[in-house]
């Protein structure tokens, strides 16, 4: 039940990166770095200025987001978090929790947000209407 409720809760996750004179690397893979066990990954790029990103929340999925390169805000919204990360380094993850709402902004130029999700696409697992959102979470506290 503990451990429910705390997944319930956006939190970082940071990977040691692999300092190199050749380079920096940096993995996530599913064993014990994450949460879940990743089914899907995508990523936004060559977002113009001013735009946002999200703007809804997933029913079931949960995913880890990544500044892969650049810098983007991220706020985060759930019956019990309502905070804003600012995303900026490349082996530092986020993860976000199901029926949690999320919109990203202030998003640098070329920055790239890669996504590791726990489930494939499906649009049904969408909740894109605030109101919505507000309501269903409402629902789950009575
Ligand atoms: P959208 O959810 O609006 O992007 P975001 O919330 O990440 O800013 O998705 C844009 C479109 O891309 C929408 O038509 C759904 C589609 N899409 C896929 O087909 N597969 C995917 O894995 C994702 C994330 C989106």
């Amino acid at each position: 039940m503990q451990k429910l409720l705390s997944m319930k809760t956006p939190f970082i996750i940071e990977r040691d990166a692999i300092i190199d004179y050749r380079g920096n690397l940096c993995f996530w893979e599913n064993a014990s770095y994450l949460p879940f066990e990743i089914a899907r990954t995508y990523w936004i790029y060559d977002v113009p200025s001013g735009q946002f990103r999200g703007s809804h929340a997933l029913k079931e999925q949960e995913e880890v987001i990544i500044a892969l390169s650049g810098s983007f805000t991220v706020e985060l919204e759930n019956e019990n978090f309502n905070d804003k990360f600012t995303l900026n380094r490349s082996n530092i993850g986020l993860y976000i929790p199901s029926m949690t709402w999320r919109s990203l902004h202030n998003f640098s130029t070329n920055s790239i947000c890669l996504v590791l999700s726990s489930k494939s696409f499906s649009e049904d697992d969408y909740i894109r209407s605030y109101n919505e959102f507000k309501k269903l979470i409402s629902i789950e506290n009575i």
